[in-house]
């Protein structure tokens, strides 16, 4: 829209209004409360990035969809059911993620000072009460990369994140944290933690020191899924509760067995990489009967022992369980807390996998 065009007089305006697409007339509403209320006087009721078919916010390119998306969340009290996520990487790139039915855009955050590293398109994007600057650029096959700038990488992601938390109540998707520089991840999870940010599911990966993912362990808790990839030295030890639904630890030979019964929240727990030995399964199937881990469905832990050693002395059948149909062979059975049960495979040789069923 290279003219001033509510300089034009009404009619010419009018005509001029007819010949514009559907995506140009929502660019228009969206320059100005004017510009929008001369689009209503001019019959043009409806017209919102939100009412646009996929087909054409499909065309448009990632910056056009970020910025009418931006600019339309402004104006809108409300979000459409378009299922929006809000993903987070604090990585050896740090990018934030918005995904939702229609779209799913990446923004690769960067510090000032190497703006003038990158050529490409200058644009701004205003998102809350800040102008955050954004080169646009184009790779060999025309993939399109959104870069914003910020004082420090972490302050654009905050930036983002506070913004959609504080007008919409975003939740994040997923967190992901794999960082060499520990004042990144301290930024983040200082600021998640402190403005109570909820956080679906969390991944660490190397290189993160155990001093990190102590500290990330304190500050967030995954209300989904806690994941850990991280090999962390033999006497590495932690005594946070991890409250995940879900979690899933490879290389877990520091999740000890204290460390599961900490994690009464959770539903699934499976940890690879661990060798429970027979007393710490007892003492875990124990606590388990008496009722300690009131949630737990399914565990899988990495062990030597063979789930006959682990159930000695407990009262237990082989027999059919109706929930366990997928199982080939036979399962044996023993009875937990209230009125549940636990499935074993009998012939499980390297983990201990227990299904718990209410009957
Ligand atoms: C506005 O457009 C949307 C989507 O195209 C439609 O569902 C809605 O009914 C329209 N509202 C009015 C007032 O025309
Ligand atoms: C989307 O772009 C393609 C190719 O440029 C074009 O053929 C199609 O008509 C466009 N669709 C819409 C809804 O504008
Ligand atoms: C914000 O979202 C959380 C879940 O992500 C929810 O528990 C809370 O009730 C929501 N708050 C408001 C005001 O909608
Ligand atoms: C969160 O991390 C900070 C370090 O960044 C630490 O000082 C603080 O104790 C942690 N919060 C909690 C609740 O442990
Ligand atoms: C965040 O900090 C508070 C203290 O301010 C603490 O009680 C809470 O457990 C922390 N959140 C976590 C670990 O999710
Ligand atoms: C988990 O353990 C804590 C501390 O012992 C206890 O307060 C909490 O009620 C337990 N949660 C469940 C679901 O049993």
């Amino acid at each position: 829209m290279g003219f001033p065009i509510l300089k034009i007089p009404f009619v010419a305006l009018k005509v001029l209004l007819d010949h514009l697409t559907i995506v140009e007339l929502v660019t228009v509403s969206l320059l100005s409360k004017r510009a929008d209320w001369f689009l209503k006087a001019c019959g043009k009721k409806n017209v919102s990035f939100f009412n646009l078919p996929n087909s054409e916010i499909r065309n448009l390119s990632d910056f056009e969809k970020l910025e009418l998306f931006l600019l339309e969340s402004r104006r809108q009290r409300q979000l459409p059911e378009w299922r929006f996520k809000l993903f987070c990487s604090v990585s050896s790139d740090r990018h934030i993620k918005i995904g939702c039915t229609h779209f799913c855009i990446e923004i690769y955050i960067e510090t000032l000072y190497d703006m003038r590293k990158f050529a490409g398109i200058r644009k701004s994007l205003k998102i809350g009460d800040s102008l955050i600057p954004v080169v646009v650029t184009r790779g060999y096959v025309g993939v399109e990369r959104i870069r914003a700038f910020a004082k420090s990488n972490t302050d654009g992601m905050i930036v983002f994140i506070d913004y959609f938390k504080k007008r919409f109540n975003f939740s994040i998707e997923k967190l992901e944290l794999a960082e060499r520089n520990a004042e990144s991840i301290k930024t983040v999870v200082n600021y998640l933690n402190s403005t109570q940010a909820v956080v679906r599911n969390v991944e660490c990966y190397p290189p993160l020191s155990e001093k990190d993912f102590i500290l990330i362990l304190r500050n967030v808790s995954a209300t989904e899924k806690f994941s850990s990839y991280l090999k962390l030295s033999w006497n590495f030890k932690f005594k946070e509760t991890i409250r995940a639904k879900n979690i899933e630890i490879r290389l877990g030979h520091w999740f000890t067995i204290e460390n599961l019964l900490m994690s009464n929240e959770s539903e699934v727990i499976h940890v690879s990489g661990s060798d429970y030995t027979k007393k710490e399964l007892r003492w875990f199937l124990k606590k388990w009967r008496e009722g300690k881990l009131p949630k737990l469905k399914e565990v899988i832990l990495a062990t030597k022992v063979s789930c006959w050693d682990a159930l000695e002395g407990c009262e237990r059948w082989e027999g059919a369980c109706r929930k366990c149909d997928g199982w080939p062979g036979s399962v044996v059975i023993i009875k937990g807390h209230g009125d549940s049960h636990g499935c074993f495979h009998a012939s499980d040789r390297n983990s201990y996998r227990m299904l718990i069923h209410d009957n």
